[in-house]
């Protein structure tokens, strides 16, 4: 057994065919944002928007993997990925978010799965991570009930041309943010603060999913959700019903809807605007049959529903609203954990407790864990990043993952968020989350001590399947 070997036998044992993966997403990583016929998406906008992003920072170049990503995939091929979660950028293959196909935007994503392939890695891909062409924008966003459809017609087109490449499509990445970052607290793009219109937009959201899945007709399809496990911070009525609000708003109104095809009641309550948006045949539409659902987890928040507490639990690096539409009361208490560089409480048991909510209390259904990770104050030292906390991060919830499998939890994969650092939102470059670390000057691509562990793992566990799987 070699040094790094034994330095990293952690039991760590996964079922043979689990998915060692990463995921990033294309605006925060591709850049050449005005090449090959690309539109301008909300996000565009939204950072040249003076006082939006910490710094001014926009994502023209972000990490240029529109030109890398052969060095890139490359990368993951040195850790022994098995797969790699990405998304399409709506504005290259549509740059007007309707009529038009952009033959250029496609290729690139072919390009990009072809070299996936030649390195045995399967393509996950994800069809929105946040960049809806503003266009669209500017006819209603998704508060407009027609961009739903317009989605649906991307997602298609996106289908027919990549279908024979892709492993595993995916509609909305993260609803609730899309939703509620976007349109209510608008602390992301498009940065409006109107608290009805981002339930409608919520709405529209999980229609363009269901509309999208039906559109794709029979290839192995998912939804992804990002869940929270919720503590009240008492058991006082007050404390229960701020968790129950929490829950319902970030959890249960896009879980039940996607897999049980209804809003939950208690949440359509707390919500005082009529719900007219919701029409006849959307709930069975939402609820379209999927292969699998990806669940993003990063954290655990505790609760209050006691007044003048902290409006959120990590605050926004911007001037921002509250997102909770309906529970605007509500305030996020310390849980007194350790937290990542973001602010974030770390609770591994609380992916346990999520993933096993989901298989106890929704239909059957495989499930990945498609986004966790953590950002932390990388240090630079003789050129390594000795990046320990990152490192024990993505150990502690793979061993959660591992604990959900062993209670029965179909679990087929993990998605560390994110292969590289990367432009994160209205942070900026602010914050680390990579495995592999990029020097955002020269774009100089390192990989990081914790990517050499999960590397070593994933050696380990896939020593033992068919080589031809
Ligand atoms: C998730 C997003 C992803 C990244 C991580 C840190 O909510 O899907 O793009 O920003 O958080």
């Amino acid at each position: 057994m070699t040094t790094q070997e034994e330095q990293t036998r952690t039991g760590l044992r996964f079922p043979a065919g689990f998915a060692w993966g990463a995921a990033t997403s294309a605006y925060q990583i591709e850049g050449a944002v005005a090449e090959d016929g690309r539109g301008a998406s909300i996000w565009d906008t939204f950072t040249k928007t003076p006082g939006r992003v910490l710094n001014g920072h926009n994502a023209d170049v972000a990490i240029d993997h529109y030109h890398r990503y052969r060095e890139d995939v490359a990368v993951m091929a040195d850790l022994g990925l098995s797969a790699y979660r990405f998304s399409v950028s709506w504005p290259r293959i549509q740059p007007a978010g309707s009529g038009a196909i952009n033959p250029k935007g496609l290729d690139f994503y072919k390009r990009l799965c072809d070299e996936l392939r030649q390195h045995a890695i399967d393509p996950w891909l994800t069809l929105y991570h946040w960049d809806l062409p503003q266009e669209l924008e500017d006819k209603g966003g998704w508060p407009n009930r027609d961009t739903a459809y317009r989605f649906a017609e991307y997602a298609a087109a996106v289908h027919d041309a990549l279908k024979d490449y892709v492993h595993t499509f995916s509609t909305v990445n993260e609803p609730w943010c899309a939703a509620f970052l976007g349109y209510a607290s608008g602390e992301h793009a498009p940065g409006r603060r109107e608290p009805e219109n981002a339930i409608r937009g919520a709405h529209h959201l999980n229609l363009a999913h269901g509309l999208a899945v039906q559109a794709m007709d029979a290839r192995r399809v998912g939804g992804c959700v990002n869940l929270y496990a919720i503590t009240p911070e008492t058991d006082s009525e007050r404390d229960l019903d701020a968790a129950r609000r929490i829950d319902g708003l970030q959890n249960r109104f896009f879980l039940d809807a996607l897999m049980l095809g209804r809003y939950p009641e208690d949440v359509l309550a707390d919500l005082p605007f009529d719900k007219d948006f919701i029409e006849p045949g959307d709930m069975k539409t939402i609820n379209a049959p999927i292969d699998v659902l990806l669940v993003n987890y990063y954290s655990r928040f505790t609760v209050s529903g006691a007044p003048g507490g902290a409006q959120s639990a990590a605050a926004a690096p911007t001037d921002s609203g509250s997102p909770w539409v309906g529970s605007e009361h509500v305030s996020f208490v310390n849980g007194g954990r350790p937290v990542t560089a973001m602010g974030w409480e770390i609770d591994e048991g609380g992916l346990v407790e999520i993933l096993t909510r989901v298989a106890r209390e929704y239909p059957p259904i495989p499930m990945v864990v498609s986004e966790n990770g953590a950002a932390f104050e990388d240090v630079l030292d003789e050129g390594r990043i000795h990046d320990r906390e990152r490192l024990a991060y993505v150990e502690a919830h793979l061993g959660a993952c591992k604990q959900a499998i062993d209670a029965g939890v179909p679990l087929e994969g993990y998605f560390a968020w994110s292969l590289m650092d990367n432009f994160e939102w209205a942070w900026g470059y602010g914050k680390r989350f990579g495995l592999v670390r990029v020097d955002f000057e020269t774009q100089e691509r390192l990989v990081k001590d914790s990517a050499l562990w999960y590397a070593e793992i994933i050696r380990q566990n896939r020593r033992h399947e068919p080589t031809d799987s």
